[in-house]
């Protein structure tokens, strides 16, 4: 299909979208932040209503009640909200206990993310792991240093941890004045005015009060113990940091930072400000047959996540389909490239807030969820008749393990088809040793959860989980045969293979891992694995 095929409304359309997440670590503020967003796009009314959702969900231990809120939360999976005329993507990325490969396919679906780091306790585990899977598309990050109403560390020290933990540079472009009880406001460094601080919940930015210039005499007035300091600061931060040079930013190599107060509606707006300014309009996708421009005329995406449906009795599942190019509308024959189908999409479930007219308004983009009976699979494409596979879904090195058989020995075979359909649906990773053990992988214990009541719901066999000694897996590629065969007589305890027969190691520890690899330097050892790809060679 021809690239030349592009259309002048679409491209409007597109230039207006924004398609982003939010990456943090528990507790750095990702929810208080979203709520803000939503309040500056009108899609809520009032702070709290993320957040109450969010406790309602998290209140209770039982995960069948966790599953029935997630009906609700099909919506809060994407959020769509419009601001000074730009039509904003927000997805979420579960944590909490909902963490699991979701949170890190999610990734894959945008075009940029924004960092939420908390001043007190700065780069936190899970932010490492999110920035890193943010990096295997160099996705551009704009940071959000929060809670500078509290006693935090210095932002010197905080942006040292950034650029030594994350390998990333930073740009700040705005500069905290105190903190905690002393905290003033935030000079901005492209503007050269200052933002004064004033605590409170409800604040809007436009009762802000704003003192253009650094030598501005007002600040001395309000502030006679900063004011040179901040000067000092200021101008030692101008020589010894980096400019914010946004193609940097583009390419996914350095960071905007902002310093602020997500609860207090302080900087936020300007992370808004900067995702339209800064970030990415929808992004060309590459298939593995060519690049797939957004604003061609056909319809193409990808499946990037499943929702089982809440009622077991109904197999429906919501599949999240990124549009990468053309528009939706209602009726659409789209062809199922890896069933070698057609499916008829009429009742996608669109994410616009509020005041807009739904349905015919998604294009490349933005994400609609689409109905069916387990026909669509993580890392499906559908496209209006062309062959195209869209390359970017992996899979995750799993960091939780446990062996799963049936309580029933008589229902081994049920285990068997159901874990190879939740397996290939992408709910969990399923290896087979060399035993015919079924070993499970997760990223978030809330997936083993999810499969053994999906287990019961849908295949009716009482899974029972064994812990395993297993501390993570490596996708295993082998020059030739010989090397193959030598691996195996040597670590046949470890090996395994995953549902496409790919040969994968299953480290019994960090140390066994670096030495197995040292021991067999010729032997690829891969963290990630793209969706359909076959790693293995000889
Ligand atoms: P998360 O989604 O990343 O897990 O974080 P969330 O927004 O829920 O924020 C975690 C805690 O940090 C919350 O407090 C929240 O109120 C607080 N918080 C968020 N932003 C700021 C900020 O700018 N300054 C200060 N001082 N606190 C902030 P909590 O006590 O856990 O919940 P709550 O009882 O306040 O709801």
């Amino acid at each position: 299909m021809s690239t030349s095929n592009h259309n002048p409304d679409l491209a409007r359309d597109i230039s207006r979208r924004r398609t982003f997440a939010i990456i943090s670590h528990p507790d750095a503020g990702k929810t208080t932040l979203t709520e803000k967003l939503l309040m500056y796009g009108g899609a809520i009314q009032e702070a709290g209503a993320v957040k109450a959702r969010r406790a309602a969900r998290h209140a209770t231990s039982d995960w069948l009640e966790i599953e029935k809120q997630r009906g609700i939360s099909v919506s809060s999976s994407v959020m769509q909200f419009e601001y000074n005329g730009y039509t904003i993507n927000l997805l979420d990325t579960p944590g909490h206990q909902d963490f699991s490969e979701d949170t890190y396919r999610v990734l894959t679906a945008v075009d940029a993310a924004v960092m939420v780091i908390d001043a007190a306790k700065g780069v936190e585990a899970q932010t490492i792991k999110l920035l890193e899977v943010c990096r295997l598309r160099d996705t551009p990050i704009i940071t959000f240093v929060n809670k500078f109403d509290r006693e935090v560390r210095g932002p010197l020290e905080i942006l040292e941890e950034i650029e030594d933990t994350l390998k990333i540079d930073c740009a700040p472009v705005s500069w905290p004045i105190g903190m905690g009880k002393s905290f003033r406001g935030v000079f901005d460094l492209l503007s050269d005015r200052l933002l004064r601080f004033r605590a409170g919940e409800e604040r809007q930015s436009t009762d802000t009060e704003v003192m253009e210039g650094l030598d501005n005499p007002r600040m001395d007035e309000l502030f006679p113990d900063e004011a040179e300091i901040l000067r000092e600061e200021v101008n030692l931060i101008r020589g010894a940091s980096s400019p914010f040079d946004a193609e940097l930013f583009l390419a996914g190599m350095q960071t905007p930072v902002f310093f602020g107060s997500g609860i207090n509606n302080f900087g936020v707006q300007e992370v808004l400000r900067a995702l339209i300014e800064w970030a990415p309009e929808p992004q060309p996708r590459e298939a593995v047959e060519r690049s797939v421009e957004p604003t061609e005329n056909p319809l193409t995406g990808f499946v990037f996540k499943i929702q089982a449906n809440m009622d077991p009795k109904h197999r429906d599942r919501i599949a999240f389909f990124r549009i990468c190019s053309g528009r939706y509308t209602p009726g659409v024959k789209l062809s199922h490239l890896r069933l070698g189908r057609e499916m008829r999409i009429s009742n996608a479930q669109t994410f616009l807030a509020n005041s807009r007219k739904a349905s015919d308004e998604s294009v490349a983009g933005d994400i609609i969820g689409i109905h069916n009976h387990g026909q669509l699979q993580i890392g499906d494409t559908l496209t209006e008749g062309e062959d195209l596979n869209f390359r970017g879904i992996p899979y995750f090195a799993p960091e939780l393990f446990v062996s799963a058989r049936p309580a029933d020995p008589l229902k081994s075979k049920q285990l068997q088809k159901g874990l190879k359909e939740l397996g290939e649906e992408g709910a969990v990773q399923v290896f087979s040793n060399e035993l015919g053990r079924k070993l499970l992988g997760a990223v978030g214990r809330l997936q083993f959860e999810i499969v053994a009541h999906r287990l019961k719901g849908e295949y009716n066999v009482d899974a029972a989980y064994d812990p395993v000694d297993i501390y993570t897996a490596r996708w295993l590629s082998f020059p030739d045969k010989e090397t193959r065969a030598k691996f195996r007589q040597r670590e046949s305890a470890s090996l395994a293979e995953d549902v496409d027969g790919n040969p994968v190691y299953l480290a019994p520890s960090r140390y066994k891992l670096q030495i197995t690899q040292e021991r067999f330097p010729e032997v690829g050892f891969h963290a990630t694995r793209e969706h359909g790809e076959v790693v293995t060679q000889g």
